[in-house]
């Protein structure tokens, strides 16, 4: 038998040798550095064939094995596979190792490099059953064939082309691919239905907004899904939580949903701004003469009848007609429309838009999309600071309203205007060119005068009087009598006064109201607190002959293209 000796020619003690632990008799020594080797006791290395189970002696060739393994535990760089009795092995992709997906590279002989038996696949835990012939440098079997010298299941497999599996392994395999299959699917929907949730403030799928990060669903059916916030402290965050849940648990197989809320990073927040705008530079009104959107101011020469009053429940009432509204009170020194549509209360202050970079996102009351000068007063908790600009800050301040405000492919923006031809009227006039004007009047003579003066103005600047309406009409009492507070014929006045270009109607006559007046001091607009009251009937009435007339196509610009 060839004897090794692990002392060099001269005596000399090879101490790196041992530690190794590359010769001692297995009884002596099963580790590899036994202390007996370290004291100098150097023995010839007996060759011990015949068991390989790890337990009584040292394998046959064990320390070209050990030193295998040796390699195997501690890779080089670019080493390639380790060659043992006829088979190559590779090393663990130590990332792997590091993640935690490989415990440890493998051991071919089945024992642990410690000698110590390795657990078999089937009892160990996850990340070793993972650890696959074929996979994470465990090789794949040459020859594949049954120990007892037949061709086994892994031969078949490989005959067929197939990567060759152990029989115990197979439909533990199969089945676990097709469970991945399966959960992949149940991504995919959870995907979908999450996608669909609408932002309440955007009011568009989240999906469409790239709201929606990554999805999975894992072996217990627990959705895990990711949604980026536009911002920090996102108002609408509890909303969407609640929603995106909701909408996750609607799919097959989902058992429970885990929801991770982040936020957008900048650049994905530019994306997104540039996405809200359509193209369109920042700073650029978007209601032009190319726009589809119908721009209606409400205005009249004359204060307190009704406009802001109307205009609140004008925009509430086409919303509720299905259309998409949004409304900006230009009423700077005098903005009452937050109050009106119940943003804030007396202890409260309305909410603020949400900012993304330089867009403003409206308050959402009643289906309108609202902004006003209200929501960016009083925020600290104290009372409302008044606002005295003049001319040039208003005029800023309308056209922020106007150009930095996201109100989305809306159908109508209502503008809620103050009293008289002043500042704001002028500047109206002239970002707005191609608006239709709404007169509101009372029945009273002098409201008339001073409401054909402010129709006459809105002409001036290229707007076109769409129509007329009379408000605090006469109201008929419980027992049949009339109410004419303001006497009677008014509207009509007006209308025909404006008539001499173009035919301007009278849109409706609202009649004086209790409910409507005690409903505006509740924040609650009429015509849906008491869609009954006459007032009420009165104003949708008004808002379907709106919805009903189109915008003339004379001086626009159409979206369409001659080939
Ligand atoms: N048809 C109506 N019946 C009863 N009260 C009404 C009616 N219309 C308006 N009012 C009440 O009249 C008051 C003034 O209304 P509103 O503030 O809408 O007028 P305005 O024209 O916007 O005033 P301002 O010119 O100051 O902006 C409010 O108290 C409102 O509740
Ligand atoms: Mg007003």
């Amino acid at each position: 038998m060839p004897r090794r000796c692990e002392a060099g020619d001269d005596g000399a003690f090879d101490e790196e040798g041992l530690a190794r632990g590359a010769a001692r008799s297995p009884r002596e020594r099963p580790a590899r550095a036994h202390p007996a080797a370290l004291a100098g006791q150097v023995r010839p290395l007996h060759r011990v064939g015949g068991a390989r189970d790890g337990h009584t002696a040292v394998p046959r060739h064990a320390d070209a094995l050990l030193r295998a393994v040796d390699r195997l535990e501690h890779p080089r760089p670019r080493r390639g596979p380790v060659r043992f009795g006829g088979s190559r092995f590779h090393g663990a992709d130590p990332r792997a190792v590091a993640a935690g997906v490989v415990r440890r590279p493998p051991d071919p002989a089945g024992a642990e490099p410690s000698g110590r038996p390795r657990p078999c696949a089937d009892r160990a835990g996850p990340a070793a059953r993972r650890a696959e012939p074929g996979r994470h440098g465990v090789p794949r079997p040459r020859g594949g064939g049954a120990p007892d010298g037949h061709l086994g299941p892994d031969r078949r497999h490989r005959d067929e082309g197939h990567a060759p599996h152990r029989a115990s392994q197979r439909p533990r395999t199969t089945r676990r691919r097709r469970r991945a299959a399966g959960d992949a699917v149940t991504a995919a929907a959870v995907r979908a239905a999450v996608a669909a949730v609408h932002d309440p403030e955007l009011r568009r799928p989240l999906g469409e907004l790239d709201m929606v990060r990554d999805v999975s669903v894992d072996d217990a059916g627990v959705a895990h899904v990711g949604v980026a916030l536009t911002i920090v402290g996102c108002p609408a965050a509890d909303r969407i939580e609640r929603e995106v849940r909701a909408a996750a648990l609607t799919v097959a197989n989902v058992t429970a949903v885990e929801l991770e809320l982040g936020v957008m990073s900048p650049a994905e927040r530019a994306a997104l701004t540039e996405k809200l705008r359509g193209g369109r530079p920042a700073r650029q009104i978007p209601f032009g003469p190319e726009s589809l959107t119908r721009v209606i101011v409400v205005t009249s020469g004359k204060g307190g009848v009704g406009k802001s009053t109307l205009t609140a429940n004008l925009a509430t009432a086409l919303a509720a007609q299905g259309l998409q509204v949004g409304l900006v009170d230009a009423d700077v020194h005098g903005f009452s429309i937050p109050a009106l549509l119940g943003l804030g209360g007396a202890e409260t202050p309305p909410p603020q838009p949400t900012r993304i970079d330089g867009l403003m996102i409206p308050p959402v009351a009643h289906g309108v999309r609202t902004i006003s000068i209200g929501m960016f007063l009083g925020a600290d908790g104290h009372a409302p600071g008044a606002v005295a600009w003049r001319g040039p800050m208003l005029h800023r301040t309308v056209t922020q309203f106007l150009a930095d405000v996201w109100f989305g492919d809306i159908d109508v923006l209502l503008i809620d205007m103050p009293p008289g031809t002043g500042d704001v009227a002028i500047s109206v006039g002239q970002l707005l060119p191609h608006a239709e004007v709404v007169v509101v009047t009372t029945p009273q003579t002098a409201a008339a005068d001073i409401a054909v003066r402010s129709g006459l103005v809105a002409r001036q600047t290229g707007q076109r009087v769409l129509g007329v309406i009379e408000n605090m009409a006469p109201l008929t009492l419980p027992d049949g009598t009339r109410l004419d507070l303001f006497g009677e014929g008014g509207g009509q006045q007006v209308a025909d006064a404006l008539s001499n270009d173009a035919p301007v109607p009278l849109l409706g006559s609202v009649p004086l109201s209790p409910q409507l007046r005690s409903d505006a001091d509740e924040g609650r607009p009429v015509v849906v607190a008491h869609p009954d009251d006459a007032a009420a009937r009165a104003i949708v009435e008004v808002a379907r002959a709106i919805a009903g007339t189109r915008r003339p196509l004379l001086g626009r610009t159409l979206p369409v293209r001659v080939r």
